[in-house]
């Protein structure tokens, strides 16, 4: 009877429903608008840049050759003549029909700690580290694109060498400077005095190319092993890092096509492709940084996608990130300040290399989080064997200024980062399917190139990271989102693999 009673009501509903949705106020679908610079890697007019980091995430020592290891290619592109025109009052327009205006001079990429440019602060003049952070904001300055919300600069190419010289306690612990101390060549590789420097970086400008004039094209490359003959590319035993960007001019994506190799004396590499923050901090960098997100993606609702081809894995120890993201906030759940002692670097990743396992089991519960959400909710914890779902972590450790860690628990690697760090790396598993990651081991590896719509805010929502008891919740927001991979202490490996379309989607 009740019911009978509110059919009337209920048929009213339905009637402002349907001329709610007639006029537009009420859309069914959540609209998606791009939250980077170059949605799908569509712009001709290409913005790249280049950074070089030391196991903490500085500069360290300079190259001598290369001055300050950030450089930029950016550019605009300008067509000389339309079709339409008399083509014989410009022979050499039909040979060239557009022109490249690069606005990073190679003056300006080879600046080196001393020299001084437009912005830089005086107290930087004669940092290494300082110099390098103020570098990118002057190339980001010169390659900055008006947009809204925010102006953007470019994509990010970053370059990581692992080894660490104990001996030169140049590595801050948990953001405390510690001094000289006996290594553990297991944890810390380094071949001698000067392991932890910066490679060399050969840059070609991007240019059009012949006899196609249509495809532009350019790339970065070098290699650690400074003494190393370069020639020789990765056929020598030689560390080895390229880049090479490449696109016809107005149809499809830009292809960046990435290949990183290790070598006896460099073990521990590091080669990613991130969309950064345009402005503040990206993840695991503590000064202001230069990139390609225009709006910062904040968990639950956000979305990357893009193609991925794996053409070589990197052999068995290589952590190959589908998507690896950071941020960066404090124990008690505020955002991070550039305090180096209470803020905390957090990371996720996806590993798809089928060679890594998971490290979290039943009788190894400190590299588990304490619990997994499952997508519906339900939480269950790492000690309840029957339901926790092991094989979808590789690993979890804790930072290591946290105060109420739940026993057992691993503390990351104090060293690798300015400040104290926390990483959730998970493996390919049912569990994740519900957010378009792969849930097999092997998909998307070698010979199954895909293009990925990962829902990264809903899982990154889900998943354990660490606060205070009591304290407000942490917004999630995700300054860098990379792709890449990551070899961990294995010489003479090599990966290979291009990456199209990238983009992040935020909710209008
Ligand atoms: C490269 O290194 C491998 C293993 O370390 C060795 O077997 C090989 O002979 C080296 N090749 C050259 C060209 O040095
Ligand atoms: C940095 O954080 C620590 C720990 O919360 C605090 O003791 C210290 O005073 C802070 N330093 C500054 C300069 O705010
Ligand atoms: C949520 O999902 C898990 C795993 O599939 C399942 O075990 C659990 O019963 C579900 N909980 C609810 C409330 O549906
Ligand atoms: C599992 O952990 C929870 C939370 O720490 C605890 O309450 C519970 O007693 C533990 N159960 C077993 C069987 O150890």
């Amino acid at each position: 009877m009740a019911k009978q009673r509110n059919i009337p009501c209920t048929f009213l509903l339905v009637l402002v429903l349907v001329k709610l949705f007639s006029e537009g106020v009420l859309t069914v679908k959540t609209e998606y608008i791009s939250a980077v610079g170059d949605p799908e890697m569509r712009r001709d007019s290409l913005r790249v840049a280049i950074e070089s980091w030391n196991q903490c995430n500085e500069v360290g020592q300079e190259n001598p050759q290369i001055g300050s290891p950030r450089a930029a290619d950016c550019f605009d592109i300008y067509k000389v003549y339309s079709p339409q025109e008399n083509s014989d009052s410009c022979s050499i327009c039909n040979e060239v029909p557009y022109v490249l205006v690069h606005r990073v001079t190679e003056a300006d990429n080879k600046l080196r700690t001393g020299e001084p440019f437009l912005g830089l602060q005086p107290k930087s003049q004669f940092d290494i580290d300082l110099y390098a952070a103020d570098k990118e904001l002057y190339l980001g300055y010169k390659c900055e694109v008006d947009d809204t919300p925010n102006p953007w600069q470019f994509w990010m190419i970053m370059l990581k060498n692992g080894n660490m010289d104990t001996y030169a306690g140049k590595c801050p612990k948990n953001g405390h400077k510690v001094g000289p101390f006996r290594p553990d060549y297991k944890a810390f590789p380094c071949f001698g005095h000067g392991c932890m420097n910066q490679p060399s970086i050969y840059h070609d400008y991007t240019k059009l190319q012949w006899p196609d004039v249509t495809t532009l094209k350019g790339r970065f490359f070098g290699s650690w092993d400074l003494d190393g003959d370069l020639s020789r590319g990765t056929v020598g035993n030689i560390s080895y890092y390229s880049v090479t960007w490449e696109k016809k001019i107005g149809e499809g994506s830009w292809v960046f096509h990435h290949v990183l190799r290790t070598s006896a004396k460099y073990p521990w590499l590091m080669l990613y492709f991130r969309s950064d923050a345009t402005h503040g901090f990206s993840g695991g960098y503590h000064y202001s940084t230069r990139g390609m997100s225009k709006i910062i993606p904040e968990s639950p609702n956000f979305k990357v996608r893009f193609t991925l081809n794996v053409i070589k894995g990197g052999g068995p120890s290589s952590q190959f990130y589908l998507m690896d993201m950071g941020s960066c906030w404090k124990n008690n759940g505020t955002p991070c300040d550039g305090n180096v002692t209470s803020d905390v670097t957090r990371y996720s990743e996806m590993i798809i290399n089928p060679e890594i396992t998971s490290w979290c089991h039943p009788e190894k519960l400190d590299v588990c989080p304490p619990y997994h959400t499952f997508s519906n909710g339900t939480r269950v914890h790492r000690n309840d064997t029957s339901r926790f779902p092991y094989a979808a972590y590789h690993l979890h450790c804790s930072p290591g200024n946290a105060e109420h860690l739940e026993a057992p628990f691993s503390l990351c690697d104090p060293y690798s980062n300015p400040q104290p760090q926390e990483i959730v790396q998970i493996l390919p598993h049912p569990v994740w399917g519900e957010y378009g990651y792969p849930t097999k081991q092997g998909e998307g590896w070698i010979g199954d190139s895909r293009t990925w719509e990962l829902d990264v805010g809903r899982l990154s929502q889900s998943l354990y990271f660490y606060q205070d008891p009591g304290t407000r919740p942490a917004r999630r927001r995700w300054m860098s989102i990379d792709l890449g991979t990551e070899i961990f202490k294995d010489p003479d490996q090599v990966a290979e693999w291009t990456v199209t379309d990238f983009n992040i989607l935020v909710p209008n």
